[in-house]
């Protein structure tokens, strides 16, 4: 039988199964962050799925996230390196990670964000590697393990491990403690083999990966290809059809489980007086009563597709003249790893290019683009999506993709569509969104073009069908299968 998964099955779950354990989870970021803001101090929740789904069962288990503290105030509000939150109820703790700037440079610029990130990602951008932060990652790698070895001091434990900063921490884990039971969940991409193999220090890195006793990717082809590398790298057994490889004797479960957002909380919030409210203020704000409003969302990163969005709205403008003064694009993008050179460039290049497009084709007072680069809470951003007729995801490769869920769970009314790049994880599942070449500008501008002038009869049965989907795999589902098939000891 199909489980119906939701937030109290899956806590009943981790309670049945877990409630002797000590739970663990690890990330680069953490799931709060401490700021200074006037002289005060103040807690706030990370953005995500991964925070949604995994801060309900830390409370649960009164577990450990272990992180990298990167907030102003995280040092302040320490005490032997740990903080109880969430604040309003501290439930759980997090153990930081303190890291210097070498330390900073090589794991998280260097490896994870010069190597492994272009690496993963499809887009032509030349992946850097160099020995220094190689071994740089790998001590990072050693020292997050060290940190989350002092929470198990020999208990039953479940460690679960976010991302590709950590590929590793099994492997130094499992030197320290063998009985631990770890989990990596790889949420980028997972390249084909013929990008793979240009990794220099592919086999020692899959022989890490090799130490989880499971690893998690977004799509079944991510995990096809990372059989690839494993069949042409590693001495492992492979077996395809049970999605597990043997290495030295132990099993590693390979598995696709689609992350997901919380359908339910965002379509009720989407409702609130709040963000309606919100909406209003925005409206206000930004001139955008009486438009037709297209939205992006995005960290400014070269993946994403940025620059090709902003050029397909100058050729929209360019094709259809009459949509002058009828639409506004509005892009909302946090800064992202500006001490590497190719964001600080794609910045400036978006910068320019927003220039460039506003003053080509302003008339009167109005002007096509608004890039909205300051900060925004999750309820600011739900009352984007509420005012959205569209909402463009144009990432040129994507692991998932949560944009284009959370615009989908925040349309109640069944009014907006959706244009989805084709090579995000999240168009597997999105049937019923516009889907587009993010590389083809004119593909682009002709789906916006469709997106614009669709009745609503037909928005509403495709936003009725995405909602379905995103309904039925949610955040719950995401967390209930993995939480399922975590190996337990004998
Ligand atoms: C994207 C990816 C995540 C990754 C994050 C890191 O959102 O989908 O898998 O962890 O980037 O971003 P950061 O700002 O921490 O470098």
């Amino acid at each position: 039988m199909l489980q119906n998964w939701n937030k109290k099955a899956v806590l009943d779950l981790v309670r049945h199964k877990f409630s002797d354990h000590v739970f663990v989870v690890a990330s680069n970021r953490q799931p709060y962050i401490h700021k200074l803001s006037r002289g005060k101090i103040e807690c706030f929740r990370g953005p995500g799925g991964v925070v949604t789904a995994l801060d309900p069962i830390m409370r649960e288990l009164k577990g450990t996230w272990v992180c990298c503290g990167s907030g102003d105030a995280d040092k302040l509000v320490a005490k032997n390196s740990k903080v109880k939150v969430p604040p309003e109820n501290p439930s759980y703790q997090l153990r930081y990670v303190w890291l210097d700037k070498e330390e900073n440079l090589g794991y998280y610029y260097g490896y994870s964000n010069q190597s492994l990130w272009p690496l993963s990602h499809l887009v032509f951008v030349q992946p850097q590697f160099n020995d220094q932060n190689w071994k740089i990652y790998k001590q990072v790698n050693r020292k997050f393990a060290q940190n989350i070895s002092k929470e198990i001091k020999g208990k039953k434990a479940i460690v679960f491990v976010q991302d590709y900063h950590l590929a590793l921490v099994s492997k130094y884990l499992k030197e320290i403690n063998p009985e631990v039971t770890t989990l990596l969940f790889w949420h980028i991409p997972w390249p084909s083999y013929d990008v793979f193999r240009i990794l220099p220090q592919r086999q020692e890195f899959l022989e890490g990966m090799l130490s989880y006793d499971l690893v998690g990717f977004h799509i079944g082809y991510f995990c096809d290809n990372f059989f690839d590398a494993l069949v042409n790298e590693a001495e492992a057994k492979i077996n395809k059809e049970q999605q597990v490889a043997v290495y030295k004797g132990k099993n590693c479960l390979i598995r696709s489980h689609p992350i997901s957002v919380d359908f339910e909380g965002i379509s009720k919030d989407a409702q609130s007086e709040e963000v309606e409210g919100l909406a209003c203020l925005h409206r206000e704000e930004f001139g955008l009563r009486g438009y037709k409003v297209i939205i992006g969302l995005d960290r400014i990163d070269y993946t994403k597709g940025i620059v090709e969005r902003i050029q397909a709205i100058d050729k929209l403008l360019d094709t259809h003249p009459e949509l002058k003064e009828k639409i506004i694009f509005v892009q909302m993008g946090e800064i992202s790893r500006i001490h590497l050179s190719q964001y600080k460039q794609l910045n400036e290049r978006v910068n320019t290019l927003v220039e460039e497009v506003n003053f080509k084709h302003s008339q009167n007072s109005w002007k096509p683009i608004i890039f909205l680069r300051r900060h925004l809470n999750f309820k600011e951003i739900l009352a984007f999506y509420k005012i959205a007729d569209v909402c463009i995801v144009s990432s040129l490769h994507d692991g998932m993709n949560l944009v284009a869920k959370e615009f989908v769970s925040a349309k109640r009314d069944g009014k907006g569509v959706l244009v989805l790049s084709r090579f995000t994880g999240a168009s597997r599942q999105l049937k019923g969104a516009l889907l587009i070449n993010p590389y083809h500008i004119e593909d682009i501008s002709e789906a916006l073009y469709k997106a614009l002038t669709m009745d609503h009869s037909q928005q509403q049965v495709r936003m009725k069908k995405l909602r379905h989907q995103v309904q039925r795999n949610d955040i719950w589902k995401w967390i209930g299968q993995i939480v399922s098939e975590i190996p337990q000891e004998e």
